[in-house]
């Protein structure tokens, strides 16, 4: 039972919450995995992915911008406190790719790897020591416009 109860599953009210949930997300990674560890990350278009992976980079240092690797499916990070490589395959056509990008050899690597759409790599993609869920989640007493929606967070470690 590595993951902390209270990180188990929680509501993240706003940006800031989802960001504060990536830094508790390190310590509780590293704690148990150390330095390398492969992180899927679920959840749709918008979920909040790459904000937990900033808040993640945020308790390794990194002070720079955290752009979503949407279209170039790798943005590497070469911190103080060790190696991030947070991968986005929403665009990637076949899994056979990322061998072609060289990726195995990240993967056999020190790191942590981030993965959002991991469902795309199906088949190539080394397994998660780490599943977190997003989704979509209405406040109480609202009527649940887009605008309004929190976030829930799933973490489970395998
Ligand atoms: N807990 C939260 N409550 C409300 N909005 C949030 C919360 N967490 C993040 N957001 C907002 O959700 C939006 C999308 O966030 P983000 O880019 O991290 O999603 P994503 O899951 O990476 O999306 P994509 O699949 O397109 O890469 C951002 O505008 C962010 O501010
Ligand atoms: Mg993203």
């Amino acid at each position: 039972m590595p993951v902390p109860d209270e990180m188990r599953n929680r509501v993240l009210a706003d940006e800031d919450a989802t960001v504060a949930f990536g830094r508790e997300l390190h310590d509780a990674v590293r704690q148990y995995f150390g330095d390398t560890a492969t992180v899927y990350l679920h959840g749709n278009l918008g979920a909040g992915k790459t904000t937990l992976v900033r808040g993640f980079l945020r308790m390794m240092n990194h002070v720079g911008a955290v752009k979503s690797p949407t279209y170039t499916l790798l943005e590497p990070y070469r911190t103080a406190c060790g190696d991030v490589f947070h991968f986005d395959l929403y665009r990637l056509k076949s899994p056979d790719e990322l061998e072609f990008l060289g990726f195995d050899e990240i993967f056999a690597g020190p790191g942590y790897k981030f993965v959002e759409w991991p469902e795309q790599g199906t088949g190539w993609l080394p397994p998660a020591n780490v599943e977190v869920s997003l989704s979509l989640h209405k406040p109480a007493n609202t009527a649940g416009d887009a605008q309004q929606m929190q976030r829930e967070v799933r973490v489970r470690f395998v």
